[in-house]
């Protein structure tokens, strides 16, 4: 029996990345993202300046990504919007405008979990054509969050470790600050690390319990060091900056698999997906690799346009929802933080 066509357009605005999608199925036929470059001026996201931002991309990045699928409004199915976690002002937006989309065209209005959608992301079709299977551990590291996730089901999704302070992201570029780069530091870093040596310095790794996360030991460690070392040299940074940026990304990343494989060992599991900003990560993709060779896991990394934050997660997260019926009504409304998996 051939299967049904279900166009959804996706809509993304929960933090910095103004991003709209159209999915055929699970099938990503647009993905449209305009970056808000405006944050790198503050070392950080203005959450002020990225809702006035988003108001400005919005409808030229919806338009754009119904042009880029060869569509018009009238044959979307469905639309699906970020409900939260983000940006209060910047989920707004987004929620907003797929509201009035909805109303305007009569089209049903899906909502959907950031993070959950993060995860999504490994059923968008693929060239390797490789997709988890249930169930599945998923470490899902972004700039807010850092999430050991037991995937049962497209249902079923539940967090079984995460972190009791700063994400993995954040501390990625909070350290990024410290050095003076610019933000977001995490994709610099990576690059940087790949002409240091992880192992020339040592920083702090927290004693946490269970499969819990903490980064801010190792942010205050870190510019600890860095106002000691240049203290006594004030070109320290410039001089030892690849091999400050390895040995920072070791040590994070050895945090994130100390719990990784602990979890493993808890819950039998070695279907073992990544997913979020910092999953993009080329340190963190290599070492699941060898964990692939040498403890038989099997690894699932999405493409990186699918890492950082983008709509085609939310589209196709939205056609699952769409499968099941799932949908909202125009009472909707954004929801920051605290938002149930
Ligand atoms: O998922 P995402 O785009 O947004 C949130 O939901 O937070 O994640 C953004 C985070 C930022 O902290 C950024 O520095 C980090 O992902 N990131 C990276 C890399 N690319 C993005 N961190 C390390 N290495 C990368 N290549
Ligand atoms: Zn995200």
């Amino acid at each position: 029996m051939a299967q049904t066509k279900t166009y959804i357009l996706g809509i993304e605005s929960s933090c910095d990345d103004t991003s709209a999608a159209v999915s055929l199925n699970t099938q990503i036929l647009s993905n449209v993202i305009a970056t808000q470059k405006i944050h790198e001026l503050y070392g950080g996201i203005v959450p002020e300046l990225a809702s006035r931002a988003h108001l400005k991309n919005i409808i030229p990045v919806v338009s754009e990504a119904i042009k880029q699928a060869g569509l018009t409004l009238n044959d979307l199915d469905a639309i699906a919007f970020t409900k939260g976690p983000g940006l209060l002002g910047s989920l707004l937006v987004g929620t907003s405008f797929a509201k009035a989309l909805s109303l305007s065209l009569n089209k049903p209005l899906i909502d959907v979990h950031h993070m959950k959608a993060h995860i999504m992301a490994h059923f968008i079709d693929n060239e390797r054509d490789r997709k988890p299977s249930f169930p599945f551990l998923c470490l899902t590291v972004s700039g807010g969050h850092t999430q050991i996730v037991k995937v049962s089901s497209f249902q079923k999704m539940e967090v079984i470790g995460s972190t009791i302070d700063d994400a993995a992201g954040e501390a990625f570029d909070k350290c990024g600050k410290i050095m003076g780069l610019v933000y977001p530091g995490g994709p610099l870093i990576d690059k940087l690390a790949q002409n240091g040596d992880p192992k020339r310095f040592q920083f702090a790794k927290p004693k946490v319990d269970g499969l819990n996360f903490s980064f801010s030991g190792l942010k205050t460690s870190f510019l600890y060091f860095i106002q000691g070392e240049t203290r006594k040299n004030a070109n320290f940074i410039q001089e030892n900056l690849n091999d400050l940026c390895a040995s920072l990304q070791q040590t994070i990343l050895d945090i994130l698999f100390i719990k990784l494989e602990l979890a493993v060992q808890q819950e039998g599991i070695t279907e073992i997906a990544i997913a979020g900003g910092v999953s993009a990560n080329q340190g963190l993709r290599d070492r699941l690799q060898d964990y692939e060779k040498m403890k038989g896991w099997n690894i699932y990394v999405p493409e990186f346009q699918f890492c950082t934050d983008n709509a085609g997660m939310i589209s196709v997260a939205g056609y699952y929802h769409y499968l099941e019926s799932e949908f909202t009504d125009l009472s909707v409304s954004s929801e920051a933080r605290s938002i149930s998996f």
